[in-house]
């Protein structure tokens, strides 16, 4: 590479310093593969992923423990352990991260991306006060005095609802509840200038109260600071509640994506529609809770489509493994099922769908 490329590339393009203008797709992940180990013990996590997100929008995933949500973002992130295989392709506004070296990825993560976990106590040094970890954070990611640092934080921590900043900023993680720590990981994301939220089962470990405080947050942070956010959870309300899209994961695979209350609303594959089901009801007689037949891992699926050993929808055809493929609803929907535009018109949600012929 000559020289006025590399230092390019060090600070990075002017798209990448400008603020993305909402509906900017800001993350672009293509033909995702992900396999751990090797020989006869190699699991291939993720099949050929795709995924977009844009600023200001949240894009929610759903599936199964082990259909590969956590991976999906990890790959995305960089932050696969070594031995994984990656292959495919993450655009970051139009860089390519899958390529880059790990010094210069690592400029990315935190400058530009960020992740929060379920467990806030990997994020946050536990002897380390709160305040010093945000102002090492913002400093080291995006630069400045001491001065622009702590006003970014306290902006920061306004901005995710934590006004009583001294206390916070003086507290040790410990002294602080879980609703309140993984608000602190969101404030250090946004004081570090991230554009783009992994948040991977974020209320997962809150109660219902304070998870509903923390989908607050995130999604006034969506709508003022227009952040892309790519939601993971295996909660199919705390989606509901804050995705605009929702891509369902099937072992590896996406089966089914699309606007967030179509795709909840009338689900076009049996996994989907199998896991609404699965969903107690408050109101109405009590039922029975159905179970999805079998797990991904004893799944038999043979050359056809995965899912076919669970399925209730299967027919002959489905010995050929489907492409996930657009339905003709005049929206983004997609999904990996033959039968998808014949349930879809049959549920009334799609007059003239097409599906897969
Ligand atoms: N470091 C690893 N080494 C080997 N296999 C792994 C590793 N990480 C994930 N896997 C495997 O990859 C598959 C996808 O895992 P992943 O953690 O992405 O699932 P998930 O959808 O996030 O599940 P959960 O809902 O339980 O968090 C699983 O079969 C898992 O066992
Ligand atoms: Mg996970």
């Amino acid at each position: 590479m000559t020289e006025p490329a590399q230092r390019r590339r060090r600070r990075g393009t002017a798209e990448e310093g400008a603020d993305p203008v909402p509906g900017e797709e800001v993350l672009t992940v293509r033909d995702l593969r992900v396999a751990f180990g090797k020989g006869p013990g190699r699991k291939q996590a993720l099949r050929g992923v795709d995924l977009s997100l844009h600023a200001g929008k949240v894009s929610g995933v759903a599936g199964e423990s082990g259909s590969g949500k956590t991976t999906s973002a990890l790959a995305a992130m960089g932050l696969l352990p070594a031995g994984a295989s990656v292959e495919g392709s993450v655009r970051y506004r139009g860089t390519e991260l899958l390529s880059l070296p790990e010094r210069e990825l690592r400029r990315y993560r935190g400058r530009h991306l960020a992740m929060v976990f379920q467990e806030t106590s990997t994020a946050l040094n536990p002897v380390i006060r709160v305040g010093t970890q945000l102002l090492m954070a913002a400093r080291t990611h995006a630069g400045g005095s001491r001065q622009e640092a702590l006003r970014r934080v306290t902006e920061a921590l306004a901005d995710v609802q934590l006004t009583d900043t001294d206390r916070v900023m003086s507290s040790y993680p410990h002294e602080l509840s879980g609703g309140m720590c993984q608000r602190i990981i969101i404030a250090m994301a946004l004081s570090c200038g991230s554009r783009v939220l992994f948040a991977d089962e974020p209320t997962t470990a809150l109660d219902v109260s304070v998870q509903a405080e923390v989908l607050s947050v995130i999604k006034g942070l969506v709508a003022r600071r227009h952040l892309a956010v790519l939601m993971i959870s295996h909660d199919l309300a705390v989606l509901a509640e804050v995705c605009d899209d929702l891509a369902v994961m099937y072992d590896g695979e996406i089966v089914e994506s699309g606007a967030v209350d179509d795709v909840l609303r009338h689900p076009a594959h049996p996994y989907t529609a199998g896991l609404l089901e699965c969903l107690p009801r408050l109101r109405g007689p009590r039922v029975e809770l159905p179970e999805l037949a079998s797990t991904v891992r004893d799944a038999d699926h043979g050359t056809g489509c995965r899912f076919r050993p669970r399925c209730p929808w299967s027919i002959e055809r489905c010995e050929q493994a489907p492409e996930l493929a657009a339905l003709d609803l005049g929206s983004s929907r997609q999904a990996r099922c033959w039968r998808s535009a014949e349930v879809l018109a049959s549920s009334g949600a799609a007059a003239g769908s097409r599906g897969q012929r």
